[in-house]
């Protein structure tokens, strides 16, 4: 059979990037410029800047793709790229490249939602990994617990009712005086910490039990840190992170093992951002041994936004017959 090469793009946040898949499974080649330096200037990431820096680097981080990949366009398949959830001016960059590109080079576009990506990240170095399986999607926008039904086809049974895991992440570490991006740095940090130093609370919706809720974690950080510096108390910066680190494992481990549980489920892949946290991945190992699950998770550069992974699921949405047309737009808030 011939094999199918699938150019990627991906810019719905501050990642510029590009890849080249073969077969839905092997990255001929993965090119990411970040705008991390730029944005920590400003705490954050700053849309405008976002756009306006896609711009001047989508061309040349296409064209290292496929120098890298050793292809041509003419060798490639089709064209895949993220259209949605995300930020709009962000992700319109990709989505009016892929659509010149596929045009011009006469090939098929396949658009893709952002969190499907990340979720087939898990595809790249886990060959034998195949649907069914559960996986827990955490980032810096997102946190949803997906029943994984087939390549392309997913349930959510869980979501945040505030703000995602990374977010909560990257609003403590600022809070703390750590800095943007928050997630590797409470990570580092948390290691010199004592995760029960600090009582922070775990939230449980009684009416959807595999919900989350971050914001009441987030002000109790906030609140002990005002608390300490009112009494003129220094505070240990590593026992909060810690302390916080270990509240948003215990309820992210114990949601998604209740999950796996009622779903009659053998395997577990965990994707976006917070999946390359050291905490989480102990947890969740640890979790999964006990009941006999097994557990895959990306290597920390498919971890966080790349276009492998969108290379990955358009691979699958390709042979599951999706095609776009000229009139494939940004959907900011994209349902999967
Ligand atoms: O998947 P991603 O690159 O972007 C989104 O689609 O949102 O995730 C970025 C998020 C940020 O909030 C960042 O702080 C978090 O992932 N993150 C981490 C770690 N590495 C990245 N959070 C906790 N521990 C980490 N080691
Ligand atoms: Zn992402």
């Amino acid at each position: 059979e011939k094999e199918i090469l699938i150019l990627a793009i991906e810019s719905s946040c501050d990642e510029t990037a590009a890849a080249v898949v073969k077969d839905g499974r092997d990255v001929l080649s993965n090119v990411i410029s970040s705008q991390i330096d730029l944005h920590t200037l400003y705490g954050g990431v700053v849309p405008e800047i976002a756009s306006r820096k896609h711009i001047e680097k989508i061309n040349q981080v296409i064209q290292a793709a496929l120098d890298e990949a050793g292809v041509t366009l003419a060798g490639i398949d089709a064209i895949g790229v993220t259209y949605g959830p995300g930020l709009v001016g962000a992700l319109l960059v990709g989505v009016a490249e892929a659509k010149a590109i596929a045009y011009a080079a006469k090939k098929p576009l396949v658009g893709v939602h952002h969190i499907e990506g990340h979720i087939a990240a898990n595809f790249i170095e886990h060959k034998e990994l195949e649907p069914p399986f559960f996986s827990l999607v955490v980032s810096g926008g997102h946190t949803h617990l997906v029943r994984v039904n087939d390549y392309g086809r997913f349930d959510i049974i869980g979501r945040t009712r505030d703000d995602a895991a990374g977010e909560a992440f990257d609003k403590v570490a600022r809070a703390i005086g750590l800095g943007y991006p928050g997630g590797p740095k409470i990570d580092r940090v948390s290691k010199e910490g004592n995760p029960d130093a600090i009582a922070f609370p775990r939230a449980h919706m009684e009416d959807a039990p595999f919900d989350f809720s971050f914001s009441g974690l987030k002000s109790a950080v906030l609140n002990y840190i005002n608390g300490c510096r009112m009494k003129g108390e220094a505070y240990s910066q590593a026992d909060v992170a810690a302390s916080f680190q270990k509240a948003v494992t215990d309820v992210l481990v114990d949601a998604a093992m209740r999950a796996v549980e009622e779903y009659h489920m053998d395997k577990f892949a965990i994707a976006g951002g917070v999946a390359s946290n050291s905490a989480l991945r102990e947890a969740m190992a640890k979790a999964c041994e006990e009941r006999n699950i097994e557990l895959y998770y990306p290597s920390p550069v498919y971890c966080t936004d790349n276009a492998a992974m969108i290379g990955v699921a358009a691979y699958y949405e390709y042979r599951n017959g999706t095609r776009h047309g000229w009139d494939l737009n940004a959907v900011p808030n994209l349902k999967l």
